[in-house]
């Protein structure tokens, strides 16, 4: 997406931190807040309306993932989604003694600060650490996992390297020894297919607004038969599984994108995967003393992560801005503070390149046009940088 603004061409290429709206569905949550104003409870025409468009979206979010209807709970996102699986599976069989958690080192913090707030209520837990690109071997959950584990949470895709997680593996494990599995797949659905029964889940959250959908609304898919206890209580929404009013025109929204991503997913990450290639190559062949993290691994077709050797990640970063080009450090959360990537260091990376490495993620309005303009403008920011740390070490007595 290529945007002029103050004589300056714009480039986007962080679609992992959120993504543009699709015209379709600008269309579509327009007309839905102004014409699907009923409560969808309601049992007059105008809620029967509203929840007709609900039941739409609902079938369509299915059809992503090759779940049925009854199976997807509308929540506010895949913030929600992830405490939703975790904490309503494992409170629900609390009184039976399983009181043990696993999730993979490289979660995102929506997972990470689940465990730790259970494990501040006495809940055990276990974080399963990656090789060095990336992965999370099946091994070791099977080296980590009891009769008294209750959940196993590990991501599909991971946000900050795109690599993709063995989850049927690891999906089996976790049922051997009858703990449910739950996946975060916020940053695979719309990007790779995903199938709910091949992955072998109970659970699985998605988030509209990382595949051109609105803000503030996501899914869980809740395998049938799986118990779980609500996080929001309060009226019988969402089949008694998340209560509240349903937000008509952001679902009506996250429909049309499941839908419009459903019907170019194949094309569409053919597309990308050139582009980010291009990028890849072209950062490697004309930058000196760069190096991609995960890259022996599958990944997701948008997302490459680089190690900019002698360079300050924030720095840079801040340097692209300026030339109109927004990439990120890592996962947005993180941004702007100078921590460096847990996804980095779990993946046993040195301090000094888990620091100095940049996330490009690419989408729906990318174009070559933007790859060349990010090859052109690099090279000399990154050789302007090291020249600087060069000359303030020279100065220092
Ligand atoms: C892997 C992953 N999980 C969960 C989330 C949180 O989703 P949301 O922003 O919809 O709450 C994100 C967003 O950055 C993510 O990348």
């Amino acid at each position: 997406m290529l945007k002029l603004i103050h004589s300056i061409v714009r480039v986007y290429f962080d679609y992992n931190a959120t993504t543009p709206l699709s015209p379709e569905v600008i269309d579509a949550t327009t007309a839905a807040s102004r014409d699907l104003f009923g409560n969808a409870s309601s049992v007059h025409h105008f809620g029967q309306q509203a929840k007709a468009a609900i039941d739409e979206a609902r079938s369509a979010v299915a059809a992503l993932i090759n779940g049925d209807p009854s199976e997807i709970v509308f929540t506010s996102g895949g913030t929600e989604s992830d405490n939703f699986a975790i904490r309503g599976a494992a409170e629900v069989v609390e009184a039976t003694g399983r009181r043990h958690l696993i999730a993979s080192a490289i979660e995102h913090e929506a997972v990470l600060n689940t465990l730790k707030a259970l494990a501040r209520r006495g809940w055990k837990t276990s974080l399963v650490g990656v090789d060095q690109s990336g992965i999370v071997t099946p091994d070791r959950v099977k080296d980590a996992i009891s009769k008294e584990t209750a959940v196993v949470s590990v991501m599909h895709a991971n946000n900050e390297i795109g690599t993709i997680q063995p989850i049927a593996a690891i999906a089996a494990i976790a049922h051997e020894h009858g703990a449910i599995m739950h996946t975060d797949a916020v940053q695979s659905v719309a990007k790779i297919p995903v199938d709910v029964r091949a992955l072998g889940v109970d659970l699985l959250s998605l988030s509209a607004h990382k595949f051109n959908g609105p803000k503030g609304v996501g899914v869980l898919w809740i395998k049938r038969g799986t118990r779980m206890l609500p996080i929001l209580t309060g009226g019988k929404h969402e089949r008694n599984r998340r209560a509240g009013t349903e937000n008509v025109a952001a679902i009506v929204g996250l429909g049309v994108a499941a839908r419009l991503a459903a019907g170019k997913l194949e094309k569409e990450a053919k597309r990308l995967a050139v582009l980010r290639d291009q990028l890849e190559k072209g950062i490697l062949a004309r930058v000196p003393g760069t190096v991609v993290n995960g890259e022996a691994q599958t990944r997701v077709p948008n997302t490459t992560n680089i190690s900019f050797d002698r360079v300050e990640a924030e720095s840079l970063l801040i340097a692209l801005d300026l030339e109109g080009i927004a990439v990120s450090t890592g996962s947005a959360c993180s941004s702007g503070t100078l921590e460096p990537s847990h996804v980095l260091r779990a993946m046993g990376l040195s301090t000094h390149r888990t620091q100095n490495s940049l996330r490009f993620s690419l989408g729906q309005f990318s174009t070559e046009a933007e790859v060349q303009q990010v090859l052109d403008v690099l090279p000399r920011l990154v050789e302007k940088l090291r020249s600087l740390t060069k000359s303030v070490a020279a100065a220092r007595p």
